[in-house]
């Protein structure tokens, strides 16, 4: 597919395309098991799931799914695990509306229905050999945990990795046992975090999350994935712009309203490019002058 400001060097591939040829039914959900729910701050919870007939999910960490409940509908969801960790998956639901709320209400032994994975992942083998910096912003943090995990599973195959994690509120922050253990001075993370409003017993720093930038080095060849509230990006890029990192070395995961997941209904189209399938992980160079993008 040709677009007038994005450019991909790879062979153009919808994922419908490709799930054609393969003889797969890319509308039918399979249904996955609930094996655990784990509240993790107000609105959301983590759920780890795995296909009842036993495949693997066999994603790329930053690739998405689209999540249903018959009766009421189906939303896309990133995938919060790293397929390093094999036998289940997680997905962290915010309940935010109807399908959502469905979704967010079931328990342990119920059943979701799943299709996917959908989309592109975080690029990783290009971040093979390099630093990496991870920008997470709110719920940003759910499909940037993909990646998180593989680093850490596949420690020796990159550079210093460096995680800025930024939340509301003290209790909004996600991934707690998570967040417990980097905070930790674990050798394979740096991990730095911020949230806007500190609490009476919050101890760590507060402010946007660019403040994080003057808490330790990032130079030019570092690798960088962003990914939170649209407000963040701009804010976020100039920084690294000051630091001298090429914009075709920024990744950037994209969120817009999706129906299909699989380029069929546009609804989520920007300018031409879906999300869906073209994302929702893009390389900030091939994007920077779309229009509606950020
Ligand atoms: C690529 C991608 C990855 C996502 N990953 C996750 C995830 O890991 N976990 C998670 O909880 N949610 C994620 N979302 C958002 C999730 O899909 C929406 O919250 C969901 O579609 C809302 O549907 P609903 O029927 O429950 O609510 P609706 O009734 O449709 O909407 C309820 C409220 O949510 C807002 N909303 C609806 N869709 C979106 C959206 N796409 N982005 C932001 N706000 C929205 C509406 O404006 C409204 O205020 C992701 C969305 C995309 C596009
Ligand atoms: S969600 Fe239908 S085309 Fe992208």
């Amino acid at each position: 597919m040709s677009h007038p400001y994005y450019t991909d060097d790879k062979e153009d591939k919808l994922i419908t395309e490709e799930a054609v040829r393969e003889g797969e039914n890319i509308f039918l959900p399979k249904p996955a098991r609930i094996l655990q729910v784990q509240p993790m701050a107000r609105t959301e919870k983590q759920f780890r799931l795995a296909f009842t007939d036993g495949t693997s999910i066999a994603h790329q960490p930053g690739q998405i799914v689209e999540a249903s409940l018959f009766g009421f509908g189906e939303i896309p969801l990133g995938i919060a695990s790293s397929p390093t960790r094999e036998g289940y998956f997680d997905l962290v639901i915010r309940k935010a509306g109807r399908v959502s709320t469905a979704l967010w209400n079931l328990n342990e032994g119920d059943t979701m229905y799943i299709r996917g994975p959908l989309g592109t992942g975080f690029p990783v083998e290009e971040f093979k050999g390099h630093n990496v910096l991870i920008v997470a912003g709110g719920i940003g943090l759910c499909p940037t945990r993909s990646m998180i995990e593989y680093i850490e599973d596949r420690r020796e195959e990159f550079g210093r990795f460096v995680l800025f994690f930024g939340a509301r509120s003290p209790k909004d922050q996600l991934f707690l046992d998570d967040l417990a253990r980097w905070r930790d001075g674990s050798e394979w993370i740096e991990y730095h975090e911020t949230v806007d409003q500190g609490s009476p017993d919050w101890k760590g720093n507060v402010g946007v999350i660019t403040t994080l930038f003057a808490q330790t080095s990032i130079s030019e060849d570092y690798r960088v994935i962003i990914c939170g509230p649209p407000i963040m990006y701009k804010f976020v890029i100039k920084e690294l712009q000051k630091l001298a990192v090429p914009d075709s070395h920024i990744y950037v995961d994209l969120e817009r309203r999706m129906k299909c997941g699989v380029g069929k209904c546009g609804h989520c189209q920007i300018n031409g490019l879906y999300v869906c399938t073209d994302g929702p992980v893009f390389n900030y160079a091939r994007i920077k002058n779309l229009e509606e993008a950020f």
